[in-house]
């Protein structure tokens, strides 16, 4: 088992695929960027296999694949699939902004594919296109249908709330989440890179409030994907509302993940700049045993919790290149 310093234990990894996106989300990557990781740095599936088969062996049976948009990871569900057979694996899920889910839904639940997350931040399609850099909202749509229909259960949408910009369609969400049984989830914006600096955060509390007043919602002990959101429901249970609240409220004192990037290195932390080098150790022969010591030695650096308050400005490096 992984535990770390202050006694948590590490049993969740998200993989990041592609530092690649075909959207360019404010908040997330700059307009017009173009510095992403040189193909030969891409772990190969091969060596990403080996690398989550040393994590099963070391009890951290939850895996998700993530991106930029793993989806335009070239046979991303071949990938999934050789992962989910991995002795030890209990959980493959997988997070899309879904301009290409409606194409590949099928094959990734074949895949083995458990449970899908989709970042959706407005309903509006100027309002998407200004977000996202451009439209996709009719392409989001026939993905979110194409999952629905290959029986996808749960279905989270992600929403990052940013003040004056899509603060006003929240409603419009729950709405829209009751009536297609989605599980929504409202995200306080995180200073992550200079995009994610300049974006404004808007403080979630106030906002969950009135919400479970204006729903009728109660808090939920329903533990869903064991990650760092908070639940509340509907009295008969068939509407969930989550929240994550780096900001207001961290969660680090439970955090149980880390994130490996797609050229082999491994962040302790969204909110710190820790991280070990995994791919060195991949391509100089080094053994499973060298390999697992070295996840261990990394566990071990990391940190107690991220400072988005009190050095916002931090963490240079843009989400799309840790992993979301
Ligand atoms: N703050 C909060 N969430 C972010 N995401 C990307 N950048 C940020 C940020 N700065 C989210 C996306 C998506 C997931 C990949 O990460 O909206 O849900
Ligand atoms: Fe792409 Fe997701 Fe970043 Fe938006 S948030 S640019 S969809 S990786």
């Amino acid at each position: 088992m992984l535990i770390d310093r202050y006694g948590r234990r590490i049993d969740y990894l998200r993989l990041s695929v592609t530092d690649r996106c075909d959207l360019r989300c404010t908040y997330c990557m700059p307009k017009g960027f173009n510095g992403f990781e040189e193909p030969e740095h891409w772990l190969s599936f091969d060596e990403i296999e080996r690398v989550v088969a040393a994590f099963a062996r070391l009890g951290v049976g939850r895996v998700r694949l993530t991106g930029g948009e793993p989806l335009l990871r070239r046979d991303l569900p071949v990938l999934a699939a050789r992962l989910s057979r991995l002795p030890g694996m209990a959980d493959l899920s997988l997070s899309t902004n879904a301009t290409q889910l409606g194409r590949h839904a099928g094959a990734l639940k074949q895949a083995g594919v458990n449970r899908l997350n989709i970042s959706l931040d407005s309903l509006q399609s100027e309002r998407i296109a200004t977000i996202a850099g451009r439209d996709v909202l009719s392409d989001v749509l026939a993905g979110l249908a194409a999952a629905q229909a290959e029986g996808f259960q749960p279905i989270k949408l992600n929403m990052v709330v940013q003040p004056g910009v899509n603060d006003d369609e929240i409603e419009a969400m729950v709405r829209f989440s009751m009536e297609h049984r989605f599980i929504l989830r409202l995200i306080e914006t995180m200073p992550i890179g200079t995009t994610g600096q300049q974006s404004g955060f808007l403080d979630l509390q106030q906002v969950l409030k009135s919400l479970s007043r204006q729903f009728d919602l109660v808090p939920s002990a329903t533990e869903l994907g064991g990650g760092p959101a908070r639940y509340w429901q509907s009295r008969d249970g068939e509407f969930t509302l989550g929240a994550i609240t780096p900001i207001s409220q961290h969660f680090c004192a439970t955090c149980n993940r880390v994130r490996l990037s797609v050229d082999g290195t491994l962040y302790l932390c969204l909110g710190q700049n820790d991280k070990l080098a995994l791919r060195p150790l991949l391509r100089s022969g080094a053994s499973d045993e060298e390999l697992e010591q070295a996840i261990r030695d990394a566990i071990s650096l990391k940190p107690e919790r991220h400072e988005f308050r009190e050095q916002p400005s931090k963490v240079i490096r843009f989400m799309s290149a840790t992993g979301g």
